[in-house]
C-alpha cells in the first residue's frame, strides 16, 4: 500500500489505541477523530503525531459536528485508503429499565456514527483502494436477556456493513466486520461480565490481525470475522 494514511474514530479506547499503535508500527500515518481533546492530545504525544492529525468533535452525527469534521478532512488535503471505526459503548440492562434518551444515545454512537464515518471517509478515500473496519459483536450470534439495546445496535451495524460491502466493492472498497467476544479494555468498566479479565482477549492481538488483514490482496474478501477466545 503506497498511500499509508489511516483515519481512526475511537482511538482513545482500548481496541482503537491498540490499532493506532500497530498502524504506527507498520509505518501508517494516523489521523484521529475523538470527543476528548485531553485524550487525543495524550495520543498525539504518545505516537508523535503532528497537531493537524487530531480532531476533536463532540459528535459527528449532528449537522454541525458532521460539517466541522468534513471541513477538517478537507483542510488536510489528503486521501485515505484505511478507515477504522472503533468507537462504541456497551449496556447490559433490561429493556424496561432503559430510557428513551439512553436508547437514542447508544444507537447514535454504535450505529449512526458508523454511517456518518463511512460517508466522511468515503468522500476522502484513496483512488482505487478503501479499507473500512468496523467492530460488531459476537454477542449478536446468540440471544441474551439484557442485550436488547447493545445487540440491536450491533445487529444494525452488521447489516449495514454487509450491504455496504456489496455496494462499494466494485469501486475498490472493502469492509471488514470484526465480531469479537470479550476484549480486555475499558469497555467493561461498570458492566457486569461473566468472563474474568485474564480470560479476555488482548486488544494488541486483535490490532495485529486487523492491520495485517487490511493490507492483504484485495482478492481476499471477508465480510465478517468472529474472534472468540474460547
Ligand atoms: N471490548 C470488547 O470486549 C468488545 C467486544 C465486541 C465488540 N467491541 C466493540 O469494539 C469497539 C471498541 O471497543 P473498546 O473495547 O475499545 O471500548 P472502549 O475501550 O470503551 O473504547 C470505546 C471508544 O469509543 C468512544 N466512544 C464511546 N462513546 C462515544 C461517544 N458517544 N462519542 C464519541 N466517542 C465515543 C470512546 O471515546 P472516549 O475515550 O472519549 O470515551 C472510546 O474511544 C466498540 O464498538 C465495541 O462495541 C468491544
Amino acid at each position: 500500500m503506497k498511500n499509508r494514511n489511516a483515519l481512526l474514530f475511537g482511538a482513545t479506547g482500548g481496541i482503537g489505541e491498540a490499532i493506532c499503535q500497530e498502524l504506527c508500527a507498520q509505518d501508517f500515518d494516523c489521523y484521529l477523530i475523538g470527543r476528548s481533546a485531553e485524550k487525543l492530545n495524550q495520543l498525539k504525544k504518545k505516537f508523535r503525531l503532528p497537531p493537524e492529525h487530531i480532531f476533536c468533535s463532540a459528535s459527528m452525527t449532528t449537522p454541525a459536528g458532521y460539517i466541522q469534521t468534513r471541513k477538517w478532512l478537507e483542510s488536510l488535503n489528503q486521501t485515505f485508503p484505511v478507515a477504522v471505526h472503533a468507537a462504541g459503548q456497551g449496556m447490559v440492562r433490561r429493556a424496561s429499565k432503559i430510557s428513551l434518551e439512553e436508547w437514542q444515545a447508544m444507537m447514535d454512537i454504535n450505529l449512526n456514527s458508523a454511517f456518518a464515518f463511512f460517508k466522511l471517509s468515503w468522500e476522502f478515500r484513496a483512488d482505487n483502494r478503501f479499507e473500512l473496519v468496523y467492530f460488531g459483536s459476537a454477542s449478536v450470534d446468540q440471544v441474551w436477556p439484557k442485550n436488547s439495546l447493545y445487540g440491536a445496535s450491533k445487529a444494525g451495524l452488521e447489516m449495514f456493513a454487509k450491504s455496504l460491502q456489496k455496494e462499494i466493492r466494485p469501486d475498490g472498497g472493502r469492509v471488514w466486520l470484526y465480531k469479537p467476544g470479550s476484549v480486555r479494555t475499558g469497555f467493561f468498566n461498570g458492566l457486569p461480565n461473566h468472563i474474568p479479565p485474564e480470560k479476555m482477549m488482548d486488544p494488541r492481538l486483535i490490532a495485529k490481525l486487523v492491520v495485517d488483514n487490511l493490507q492483504s490482496d484485495q482478492a481476499i474478501y471477508f465480510p465478517e470475522i468472529p474472534i472468540l477466545s474460547e
